[in-house]
């Protein structure tokens, strides 16, 4: 089924004149319990369900603007994006599901406060900010769900991204996907901390579309993910309800290095690990055994993400001089 085909049935055929000026924040999360593999790749539809915490203030900040123009116009962090570079293109297409031929071009600035493509989910927050502004800019007020599952066929862990705190995304098993959206999970849990930390900011080689995909066609080892993921996920759940934070951080850890271990089972191997990501993950072995609650999750990038309760915070940013800690449920 094409994504166009399913967003019709939600949206008016003729597109409103859009508002004059929309600006909107979506938040980056990071997976718990991963999202890797699709059932559908035109709509981003995955193999397993996935739970993530969102990032608080870090994310995507983006405005839509009608201008009289021929084209569309893309920012990214200030620095206007060539039409054909693959970041504008994929928004510029996004729009187009959601408008017609006639309805005016759009300026899209987006700043990111977390790096680009280095892991650190950014796709995420951006096609999440990027549904809320078009929501806004034609009036459609789409329902969160369905906002939700919009999010999704920019990039699957967008649709988690538009919440705070812990959200579960719904694999769905319906063939027009509808049935796969996120949705917010209601715990609080203020101690809770994150630690990012960026040992590299370069560029990715495999993207995590190209990675899931070569993943699923060639690792054996694959065809257990499903299980582990769906047995992992309900362990979270209930270490989220108890606020247990050890079986939190062993069961994201572990899930998290099942993904890797299927990605380096790929032909060819898909290793996001760079030398520094390994010390670091030896680092905190070590200082768990000292008796530092610390734990750790990784995505398909070489940096590694933290995480602990604000009781351990001093001796991890003593253990870490250059962590960034995020406190997802601050403003809560
Ligand atoms: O949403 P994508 O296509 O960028 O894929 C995200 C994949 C992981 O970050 C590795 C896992 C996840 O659930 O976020």
């Amino acid at each position: 089924m094409k994504k166009s085909d399913v967003i019709q049935r939600y949206i008016p055929t003729k597109t409103p004149l859009p508002k004059e000026h929309v600006e909107v924040f979506a938040p980056s999360n990071i997976a718990l319990c991963k999202y890797w593999g699709k059932r559908d790749k035109e709509l981003n539809l995955p193999i397993n369900a996935s739970l993530s915490i969102s990032l608080g203030q870090l994310g995507s900040r983006t405005s839509l603007q009608p201008i009289d123009a021929a084209e569309d116009q893309v920012l990214l962090n200030d620095l206007s994006v060539d039409n054909s570079q693959s970041f504008a293109a994929k928004i510029i297409a996004y729009l187009d599901l959601f408008r017609t031929a006639d309805s005016p071009r759009i300026r899209v600035e987006t700043n990111n406060n977390i790096p680009t493509a280095a892991g650190l989910a950014s796709s995420a927050s951006g096609f999440a900010a990027l549904i809320k502004a078009i929501d806004q800019l034609y009036g459609y007020a789409l329902e969160p769900q369905v906002m939700s599952a919009f999010a999704r066929m920019g990039s699957g862990s967008a649709s988690r991204s538009l919440f705070d705190g812990f959200v579960q995304w719904h694999m769905g098993v319906r063939e027009d996907g509808m049935d796969s959206y996120a949705e917010l999970l209601p715990a609080q849990w203020p101690e809770f901390r994150l630690g990012l930390l960026t040992l590299t900011e370069a560029e990715k080689a495999v993207g995590s579309r190209a990675g899931m995909q070569r993943t699923l066609e060639t690792a054996h080892l694959y065809q257990s993910w499903p299980l582990q993921a769906a047995a992992d996920l309900e362990k979270l759940r209930s270490a989220i309800d108890d606020r247990d934070f050890h079986r939190l951080g062993q069961t994201a850890e572990q899930n998290a290095l099942s993904m890797h271990a299927t990605m380096i089972a790929s032909w060819p191997p898909l290793l996001y690990w760079q030398p520094e990501s390994v010390a670091t993950m030896q680092q905190i072995w070590q200082l768990r055994e000292s008796g530092i609650d610390l734990y750790f999750t990784m995505d398909a990038g070489p940096n590694i993400k933290l995480l602990f309760t604000a009781d351990q915070q001093q001796a991890v940013e003593q253990a870490f001089p250059e962590v960034q800690v995020i406190a997802p449920f601050a403003n809560a």
